[in-house]
């Protein structure tokens, strides 16, 4: 039985409900947060546990070796949840090199720190590997399935197909214990405010335009990031190494369509008149190489794993809504200084 457990990019969005609730479900676990803390990551997002005794917190890079070895030999380290990532597609086309450091590079060398610590004695142990239904690429009709050849279409996708990769390689090469799981757009709490839903809430507060890509007509399938949290813990304790695992919310809607409920709900909450908010949407130049449509079968996991969503998505949204703001300090925080500069940039040209 697994116990002690490193999880990377635990200070992220996703990375911090996986430790949330790892953290809380099994006290007797050892929970060890290697996390570099970029501009994505923030121990903010962790408050509420990092005082549990069974939490603790590494600053540390992927990249670097020598460290990640430390930690997983300090911690007697048995299971490795490797979240940490550069997540962003926009930020991926203006910077592709970034994406292929962090995304390949680090991912191998994690692989190398734990064959090394680890030293072949690989009984009981696993390196759990999250990626993404975009290294799918972009499908016109029906799902992604396990067996889906990988068409990855953006910089970022075309990283974490690669590391995905180096992955399977690992564990077809050299034995080492290792799986992956793919998952759909997340949504939810602690989200950075540069991805689709918490950027579009942020500019409806602050009555900013909400730039639509195009015409607003890709679809993505939602899925609430406690419920990719859930499935995490259920694959971990049931996944088998070697194995490949889909995960996502048979929920798919158009952009547009997300940004007009979004629209709604935030007017009924701040007590605006119905369509305020829906006067700031702007159809803006389109990404270069948009992906269409991501859709994923979950089938295995559900089957193999017990595990299926339990938020609907217009409760799951509601909640989000609630929780950006009941938030504002957070968002504060975080779209200050590095971002704004950022913002300004990728923006300006639209
Ligand atoms: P995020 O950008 O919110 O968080 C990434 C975290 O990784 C941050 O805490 C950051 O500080 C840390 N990190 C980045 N580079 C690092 C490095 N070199 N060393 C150590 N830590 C580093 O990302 P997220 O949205 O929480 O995504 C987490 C993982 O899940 C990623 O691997 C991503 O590809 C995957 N994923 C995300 C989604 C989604 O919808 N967001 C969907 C499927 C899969
Ligand atoms: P995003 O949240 O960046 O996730 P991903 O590109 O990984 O799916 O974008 C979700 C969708 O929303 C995607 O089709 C691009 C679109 N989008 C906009 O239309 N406007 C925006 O400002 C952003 C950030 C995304």
């Amino acid at each position: 039985m697994r116990k002690s457990i490193l999880i990377t990019g635990g200070a992220g969005f996703i990375g911090s409900q996986v430790v949330r609730l790892f953290v809380n479900k099994y006290p007797d676990y050892t929970i060890v947060n290697y996390d570099k803390l970029t501009y994505a990551g923030n121990l903010e997002n962790l408050r509420d546990v990092e005082n549990k005794p069974n939490y603790h917190f590494v600053k540390g890079d992927i990249l670097d070796v020598e460290l990640a070895l430390k930690t997983v030999q300090k911690f007697n380290i048995d299971g490795i949840i490797h979240l940490a990532a550069e997540s962003h597609v926009d930020r991926s086309i203006h910077n592709p090199d970034e994406f292929a450091v962090t995304n390949i590079i680090g991912t191998i060398r994690l692989l190398k720190a734990a064959q090394t610590a680890w030293n072949d004695n690989y009984d009981g142990k696993m390196f759990y590997h999250i990626s993404t239904d975009e290294v799918y690429g972009s499908i016109s009709t029906g799902y992604f399935t396990e067996t889906t050849s990988l068409d990855p279409r953006s910089p970022y996708s075309a990283s974490k197909a690669s590391s995905d990769h180096f992955v399977l390689a690992f564990n077809n090469t050299y034995g080492l214990p290792a799986m992956i799981s793919r998952c759909s757009n997340n949504y939810g709490p602690y989200h950075f405010p540069e991805k689709l839903i918490p950027l579009m809430i942020n500019n409806m507060v602050n009555n900013k335009p909400l730039p639509v890509y195009g015409k607003g007509e890709n679809i993505r399938d939602w899925l609430y990031v406690e419920d990719h949290a859930r499935a995490i813990d259920a694959i971990f304790h049931k996944g088998k190494a070697g194995e490949i695992y889909n995960i996502g919310g048979n929920n798919e809607w158009t952009n547009i369509d997300v940004v007009k409920l979004l629209c709604r709900i935030v007017d009924k909450k701040l007590g605006r008149e119905e369509g305020t908010s829906a006067k700031l949407i702007t159809f803006v130049k389109d990404r270069p190489g948009h992906d269409l449509r991501y859709a994923i079968d979950p089938g295995k996991t559900i089957s193999e794993t017990g595990w299926r969503p339990e938020t609907a998505f217009e409760d799951g949204i509601e909640k989000t809504v609630d929780w950006y703001l009941n938030n504002e300090n957070w968002l504060k925080n975080v779209t200050s200084g590095a971002y704004l500069q950022y913002y300004n940039t990728m923006y300006a040209n639209r």
